[in-house]
């Protein structure tokens, strides 16, 4: 099979998973290259993945053996890094967000277009076999009409472990930025794009003390809310709650749950690829465990850029695209608009829920 040559912009802590999913476990794509602004970081990586070539980022983007460049910089950095991708002439995967600003995630997509290129974007978990069960049980209406929704991500922040955290508490960063795009992608692949949304945000703490190496007793100023409680309207009518936390020690609810006429649906974590899939049917007491659908339960991190490199060659529509991270990035600001204005934020985009992902990638 024809393989698409990869060039990674990014080596952090996240490059890891992503170098070694595009270097092995897809028939389509191969690790070509690696860029960071830091040459020892893309150098320290490259060590893992031999035969994988080290270059300066402006090498990288002008590489005419390079098809897709993978931008996993920080969310800063998103628009920057993949608006100068798409002006290099290569389709572009952002890790998420899609961008920090509405303005910047329309002017990539719009670049795109103009030059008929693809952009994709993180998360691709929702092309795991754990919410790809989910999506085939829905679509066979297993839990009949879907009548409302909850989502929980919960936590305490990533002050405790992460090397770099300064950028999870400024623009672009928070429970909503951070984590939301799983959950509210997860919705969205599974109940279509959303019509409204409301939200209540609080900034919890002013300053959060790093704990990790190598920043341990550095103090980080807060600049974004990190306790955010959301409705959200689904444009086919369901209500959905979404809570967002990095204020959180400990909490029982559950990572999503999506209520139907005819069952209950219990999606697993959309951090994950995998399970478990537990389902409730109508007058019955118990959960019971949903056999996977076939495909990608492990940390397949890099399925979603494997399948755009396909989609590419088939010249059909890839499954993380533009205009869904778009949607999901217009959502988050709808969420931080509304606590803001303390009314309705409707949203102005709207995108295509999904397909099934190919099972031959
Ligand atoms: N760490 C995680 O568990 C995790 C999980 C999923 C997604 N992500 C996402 O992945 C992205 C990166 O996260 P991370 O944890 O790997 O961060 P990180 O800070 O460990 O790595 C980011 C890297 O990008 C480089 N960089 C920054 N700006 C650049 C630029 N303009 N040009 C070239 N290189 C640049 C930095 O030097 C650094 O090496 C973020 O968008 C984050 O939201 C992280």
């Amino acid at each position: 099979m024809e393989k698409t040559n990869i060039g990674i912009i990014g080596c952090g802590i996240i490059s890891k998973i992503y170098a070694k999913n595009l270097s092995q476990r897809f028939a389509g794509v191969r690790l070509a290259a690696l860029a960071d602004l830091d040459t020892d970081k893309a150098r320290a990586r490259a060590e893992e993945f031999p035969g994988t070539r080290v270059l300066e980022v402006d090498a990288l983007l002008a590489d005419p053996e390079i098809g897709i460049i993978v931008n996993l910089t920080v969310p800063a950095a998103h628009f920057s890094v993949a608006k100068r991708a798409l002006e290099a002439g290569k389709s572009v995967y952002n890790e998420k967000p899609l961008t920090l600003s509405r303005e910047e995630g329309h002017a990539l997509l719009a670049l795109a277009a103009e030059n008929g290129l693809r952009v994709g974007s993180a998360p691709d978990t929702f092309m795991g076999a754990g919410i790809q069960t989910c999506r085939k049980l829905i679509a066979d209406g297993v839990i009949g009409e879907p009548v409302g929704a909850q989502a929980f991500m919960l936590s305490r922040g990533v002050e405790e472990w992460h090397a770099n955290p300064e950028f999870y508490y400024k623009p672009g960063g928070g429970p909503v930025f951070d984590m939301g795009p799983y959950y509210i992608t997860a919705l969205v692949a599974l109940l279509g794009p959303v019509h409204r949304a409301f939200g209540v945000a609080r900034k919890s703490f002013e300053t959060r003390l790093i704990r990790s190496e190598p920043h341990r007793g550095k103090i980080i100023d807060v600049e974004i809310p990190t306790h955010v409680l959301s409705t959200l309207e689904f444009a086919k009518g369901v209500p959905a709650t979404f809570a967002a936390s990095f204020d959180v020690w400990g909490s029982q609810v559950p990572r999503i749950e999506i209520f139907g006429s005819e069952a209950s649906l219990s999606v697993p974590d959309p951090n994950t690829f995998g399970g478990p899939v537990l389902l409730r049917r109508a007058r019955t007491k118990v959960w019971e465990e949903v056999p996977l659908v076939p495909g990608f339960a492990e940390n397949s991190r890099g399925l979603g850029v494997a399948e755009m490199a396909d989609a590419i060659r088939a010249g059909r529509g890839h499954c993380a695209d533009g205009a869904l991270a778009y949607h999901v990035l217009d959502v988050m600001h709808a969420i931080h608009d509304a606590a803001a204005a303390e009314r309705w934020a409707e949203l102005e985009s709207r995108c295509a829920v999904p397909g099934a992902v190919p099972e031959a990638l």
